[in-house]
């Protein structure tokens, strides 16, 4: 089974990461899907960003929460990075996905619920995935079980998954309660009993963030089902010897 390679925030080490210049570099670099975040502005536009304030990725300061669409747009979130992105913003979700929609790219949306409550994210992303055609190559992703019962609510075959970078006994059984169709684990969770538990369960089992050669090559070893990375060319190349 061969193991997907989803680029983390785009190819994140090479361009500001949840902006186009990184999404597009990941595209050329041929991974097989693109992990990014999602959030709310004040006037109910999702937009890509991993954090809930912008100051670490933009020149504003603040929460999301509080811009509306508009204002967010006018933030600078390439400078940060490098002076070569000068002038790359905060993409939504709608442009994202129609620059995806005729792109052979698999989908890891992560819905950043864990910190803030902002209020129908889940219908608000699941009806934009299905106007724009990708729910069948998306998987859901969030830290909040909540958020996870409440996208099953909305579409019990829209497959999702549990985020956690916990260590306990019953994640298995604690996922599948949950009614998740995968777990994404932090990498130092990754054990064989833990891939074969998912595989018996019928679990697909994805690890973040994995950037270290001996890592990614663990992750094709064990044939997990995915690996979420800041450098898809190296996971890349890394794959080809397995
Ligand atoms: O989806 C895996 C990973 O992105 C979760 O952690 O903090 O990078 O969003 P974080
Ligand atoms: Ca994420």
């Amino acid at each position: 089974m061969k193991t997907l390679i989803y680029a983390h925030r785009g190819a994140s080490k090479r361009a500001p990461e949840n902006t186009f210049p990184a999404f597009e570099i990941a595209y050329q670099m041929g991974a097989d899907g693109i992990e990014t975040d999602v959030q709310l502005t004040k006037d109910g536009v999702p937009v890509l960003i991993h954090d809930e304030n912008v100051r670490r990725t933009t020149n504003g300061t603040g929460f999301v929460q509080d811009y509306t669409y508009e204002e967010i747009q006018k933030l600078d979130a390439g400078t940060w990075f490098s002076e070569k992105f000068e002038g790359a913003h905060i993409p939504s979700l709608a442009h994202f996905l129609n620059w995806v929609k005729d792109k052979s790219l698999k989908l890891n949306i992560e819905l950043k619920n864990n910190i803030m409550e902002y209020k129908n994210l889940e219908s608000i992303v699941y009806d934009m995935l299905v106007a724009h055609n990708v729910l069948d190559r998306t998987v859901l992703s969030s830290f909040n079980p909540e958020s996870i019962q409440r996208m099953k609510k909305i579409d019990k075959a829209i497959p999702t998954a549990f985020l956690t970078s916990n260590k306990t006994r019953d994640m298995v059984s604690f996922v599948k309660e949950l009614g998740a169709t995968s777990v994404h684990i932090k990498y130092r969770l990754l054990t064989q009993k833990l891939v074969n538990q998912c595989q018996q369960n019928n679990l697909a089992i994805r690890v973040y963030t994995v950037n270290r050669e001996a890592q990614l090559a663990r992750c094709f070893k064990l044939q997990t089902d995915g690996i979420i990375t800041d450098v898809p060319n190296l996971a890349l190349k890394q794959r080809k010897l397995y």
